[in-house]
Order: C-alpha cells, then sequence, then structure tokens
C-alpha cells in the first residue's frame, strides 16, 4: 500500500541541520536551527535544570501516567510565567503538549473543530512548519505584510492594512516576541494598535511564544502578549519551554485557551484534554516536571533566571558586535538593523543566491530566507561572519 506515498518537502530548517553535519570543513558555521550555544559552541543544560533533575530522581517514585492534559501544577505554574495574573485564573483552560510545536499543531486543530472555515492570517513570512501544519491540516491561509526589506523592520502600516482584513470567527497569529525567522519585532504602541484591529475586527488572536526571555527580558517579552490576552474576550496561547530552560528534546508545552467568561473555560478545557487523547494520549511529563519544580522553588527559580538572563546578554553581545564589525568593513549603516533586531533571530535580509554562496565559498550555513541564528556565532566567528557577507557582496 505505501507505494501510493507522495515524497513530502523537507523542512528546509532540518535539511539544512544535516547538510551542515555532512560538511567536512572544520571553519563551517552553524546559523540554521534555533538552539542555543554557548562560546564553545556547545549547548548547555542549564544549572537548574540539573538541579530539578535531581530533585526530581530522588523524590519520584511512580511514572505512573499524569492527566491527559499533564500535570495540572505545570499548566499553573506556566500560566503564571506567561500571563502573570493580566486574566482571571478562572478563564484559562491548559494542556501540556510535546513542545511549543505540540502546542501550536493542537491550537490549529482547536480551531479547526470551533470553526472549520476559519482563515488563519500569519505573517509574511513565519515559522515556516506554521505554514507546514495549516496545509498539512487543510487550513485556509492568508499572509499579512511583515518584514520591510528596505529596513529590516516591521512594515506595520502594511501589517495593519492587511490584518483590517480579519473577520470574527478568523484567527491572527502572532508572535509573542522575537520574531522568527525575521528578529524584526513592534514596540509598544504598534502592539496597541494591533489590539485595536483585533477588537474591531472580532477576530480571534493566537500567540505563539516560543523564545519568552531571549528578546529583553522575562516579563518584557510576555509583555505584548499579557496586553493583548486582557483586551480581548478570547485568546489562544501556545507557550514552549525548549528555548528558555534550555530542554529542546524533552518536549515541553503548554497550549492556553482563554475564554470570555469562567463558565466558557470548561467546555475548552474538555476539548483540550480530547484533542490530548487522539493525538498521544498523555503528554511528556519529564520536562513539565522539571520547570514546575524550577518555578515553584525560589532558589532554582533565581538561578534559572540569573542563567536565562547571561544567555539572553551573550546574544545581544553578539548582535552589537556582529553589526559593528559590519559597519567597520563597509564603512556603512546598513547592518545596523541587527543590533536593533530582537531574540535568536535575525534576517539578513539578502536572495537565497547569496545565502548559498555564502553556504558554499565560506561554510556559513543560514536558511535560505537569509535566517541567522545569532547564538551560533562567538567571538571568533564574528570577523569571520563578516568578512563573508562582504566578500559576497551582500
Ligand atoms: C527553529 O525555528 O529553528 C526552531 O524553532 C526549531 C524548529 O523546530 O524549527
Amino acid at each position: 500500500m505505501f507505494e501510493t506515498l507522495q515524497s513530502q518537502p523537507a523542512d528546509k530548517i532540518l535539511a539544512l541541520m544535516q547538510m551542515y553535519r555532512d560538511d567536512p570543513r572544520d571553519t563551517k558555521i552553524d546559523l540554521g536551527v534555533g538552539v542555543y550555544k554557548d562560546a564553545t559552541g556547545l549547548t548547555p543544560v542549564m544549572r537548574a535544570v540539573k538541579a530539578a533533575e535531581q530533585q526530581i530522581w530522588q523524590s519520584q517514585d511512580s511514572k505512573v501516567y499524569t492527566g491527559l492534559i499533564g500535570d495540572p501544577a505545570f499548566s499553573d505554574a506556566m500560566i503564571e510565567l506567561v500571563l502573570a495574573g493580566a486574566v482571571p485564573r478562572d478563564t484559562v483552560a491548559a494542556a501540556a503538549t510535546p513542545g511549543g510545536t505540540g502546542a501550536v499543531r493542537q491550537a490549529f486543530e482547536l480551531i479547526q473543530m470551533a470553526r472549520p472555515d476559519a482563515r488563519v492570517f500569519v505573517s509574511d513570512p513565519t515559522w515556516p512548519n506554521h505554514l507546514s501544519i495549516l496545509k498539512y491540516l487543510g487550513m485556509e491561509v492568508v499572509n499579512y505584510r511583515y518584514f520591510d526589506d528596505e529596513s529590516r523592520g516591521v512594515d506595520f502600516d502594511g501589517m495593519i492594512a492587511d490584518l483590517s482584513k480579519a473577520h470574527a470567527g478568523d484567527v491572527i497569529l502572532l508572535h509573542g516576541c522575537c520574531h522568527n525567522p525575521t528578529g524584526a519585532n513592534l514596540n509598544a504602541s504598534e502592539w496597541d494598535a494591533v489590539i485595536k484591529v483585533l477588537q474591531e475586527t472580532g477576530a480571534t488572536p493566537m500567540i505563539d511564544i516560543a523564545y519568552q526571555g531571549f528578546g529583553d527580558g522575562l516579563a518584557e517579552d510576555a509583555a505584548a502578549t499579557r496586553k493583548i490576552a486582557a483586551a480581548v474576550p478570547e485568546c489562544l496561547i501556545a507557550a514552549s519551554c525548549s528555548k528558555n530552560f534550555g530542554i529542546y528534546r524533552e518536549r515541553t508545552g503548554l497550549l492556553m485557551a482563554i475564554a470570555a467568561d469562567p463558565a466558557a473555560r470548561k467546555l475548552n478545557q474538555d476539548t483540550l484534554a480530547f484533542l490530548n487523547r487522539q493525538n498521544y494520549s498523555f503528554p511528556p511529563d519529564h520536562g513539565a516536571r522539571i520547570v514546575t519544580t524550577i518555578l515553584n522553588d525560589a532558589a532554582l527559580r533565581e538561578d534559572w533566571m540569573q542563567e536565562l538572563e547571561d544567555v539572553r546578554g551573550t546574544m545581544l553581545n553578539l548582535r552589537t558586535q556582529l553589526a559593528g564589525e559590519l559597519q567597520r568593513l563597509s564603512g556603512s549603516d546598513r547592518f545596523g538593523f541587527l543590533a536593533q533586531h530582537r531574540g535568536m533571530f535575525s534576517r539578513l535580509g539578502t536572495t537565497p543566491e547569496k545565502v548559498e554562496e555564502l553556504r558554499a565559498k565560506h561554510g556559513v550555513y543560514m536558511v535560505s530566507d537569509s535566517r541567522m541564528n545569532i547564538a551560533g556565532l562567538n567571538q571568533q566567528t564574528i570577523p569571520i561572519l563578516a568578512r563573508a557577507i562582504i566578500d559576497v557582496g551582500i
């Protein structure tokens, strides 16, 4: 029977990971998949994660199933981390999911169950897997303008004009912070304008927040999410713990569905449990338990926040240094946007041909849309990358 299968398009981020592994050059630079790396190129296990794992190892006496939505303590801890009381707790339904991608997938399925004809508005560009999952589920996608090729910032007027075409029953997918793949983000007053559009159109926001703590700080990065959730009757939030807790392979995420009032919450909660049961039954627990342990222990939480701040500071420094080096080499300010962008990524804003030239000639690996993982850089590779960028004529 399987001879009828059609081969599927390769995920460009994952294909790049493999190409990098296969490249024998020891001068190669990996700016591909969104994984934090320290100055030595390692993706370390965070101190608080190690300590929490030790506690769990010592105290856990059973691996019996949790519940269909995972351990409620994980939901409570994450709802507090992301929303910090911005909406009444009794309006928030939540379910643990396998990573942020699991939360995104479950959110799309929830939308499809509620409104089979819903259109999902996505930024142009967005994380390629958003598009891939939406296509797989047969959902209608509408692009809204986002990245301005000239300024490498947000095409804010274009974005608002496109979002204004949404209506009640549509969903507007927003990146809560650290936009992936561009690194270009809205400021506070621009977020206010987006809220106004949400209120005027009646469209439902879905916020993907996968990099909380990687941009301007834990609270700052959640500020837009909190404001939106408080300003509209219903909202979906897909949160990931992969990056800010560095527990990528543990697959730890949470989907939150905020209802207009406490009475409407139960149906959302039951539906999230139903969806988990259909797709994988019980969500993975180990990562969720690590996160819960850290967030509920004052000392571990403090240590985690400190290490996350260090990670954030490292990425900001790399941005500033790369922008500075490019300014020195090019004699122009045209790369200043790199220091303005936030999060792990920056879109360089060049053609796939130039990206290919960077790979072939200089062993620099970035996604074909010119998304660079800034955390893939270090003191030694910044000047090499800057010279390569100038050399290929970007
Ligand atoms: C990325 O965008 O590189 C990460 O979110 C990893 C992934 O799964 O694509």
